[in-house]
């Protein structure tokens, strides 16, 4: 896929995220945001034991980080909590596919941060 689509892919999940709102009854809900910029975002996730049954996401900010974070989202559902604690800043930047400067880099890990705040806080419970 070219840098072009992938770019395109990136606006489309900005304007239309498939996981944005909010769960009923949430297990648990993790907030967090990008110092530099104050930009946004609230994970909330319902579990089956250790299986993240239902996760939706709210926030404001930059297009790479909402984006970002709905990308992150969509291969959630069903995943272990082990899973989540496996996944890699790296791994992911590479899911993404852009080209990232560092200030960029923190938008594009807002979403990963707040998601493994919320399953190490399920854990914690
Ligand atoms: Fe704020 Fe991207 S500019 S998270």
């Amino acid at each position: 896929m070219s840098l072009e689509i992938y770019k395109e892919t990136i606006l489309e999940h900005y304007r239309n995220p498939t996981n944005a709102g909010v769960v009923k009854n949430p297990d648990v809900i993790s907030k967090d945001y990008n110092p530099s910029c104050g930009d946004v975002v609230e994970i909330q996730i319902k579990f089956d034991n250790d299986k993240i049954k239902k996760i939706k996401f709210q926030g404001q900010g930059c297009a790479i980080s909402q984006s970002s974070t709905d990308i992150l989202i969509d291969g959630m559902k069903g995943k272990k909590t082990d899973d989540v604690k496996n996944i890699s800043s790296e791994d992911f930047i590479k899911k993404l596919n852009i080209e990232l400067s560092p200030l960029r880099l923190k938008c594009a890990l807002l979403g990963l941060k707040t998601l493994k705040t919320a399953v190490y806080s399920y854990i914690g419970k």
